[in-house]
């Protein structure tokens, strides 16, 4: 199977960011990860009353694919932005980087922040979360 192109993964998470539940912040974000074995696991946040319950797109992808049985990834891409305006540019969250560091290579995994399919920039997990702590420190 063929891998899917950043261009189309940014629109998974383009597709995925209109499920957002965001009554609260009006903040609408969405993120499609690309597992190693070629499938795409969308995710958008969803708030709660209680605010605390509220979870991020990024770690509603990851597990949904780790609920799965999927645990090697690839690629994130990611899209964000208020309900009514445009694209921005957004970094994911401090807990959502650990999420990732549980899961991800640190040197290659790649997390697309994205304003549009043709306009997005390229981090790692090492550029987001440098000297980060991960499964490897426990062994
Ligand atoms: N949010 C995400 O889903 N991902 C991010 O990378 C940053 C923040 C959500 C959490 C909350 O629902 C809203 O955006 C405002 O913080």
């Amino acid at each position: 199977m063929s891998k899917i192109s950043d261009q189309d993964l940014i629109r998974l998470a383009m597709e995925a960011r209109e499920h957002s539940y965001s009554p609260y912040s009006h903040f609408m974000v969405g993120a499609a990860l690309l597992a190693k074995n070629g499938k795409v696991y969308q995710g958008c946040n969803i708030e709660n009353a209680g605010y605390t319950p509220s979870n991020c797109a990024e770690r509603t992808a990851f597990f949904k694919a780790v609920s799965e049985g999927v645990l090697e990834f690839e690629t994130i891409a990611i899209v964000a932005g208020p309900k009514d305006g445009e694209l921005i540019r957004t970094a994911p969250c401090g807990v959502c980087r650990q999420v990732m560091m549980e899961f991800c290579e640190y040197k290659t995994f790649r997390v697309l922040l994205a304003k549009s399919p043709e306009d997005y920039e390229e981090w790692t997990l090492e550029k987001l979360l440098p000297f980060g702590f991960g499964p490897k420190d426990l062994a």
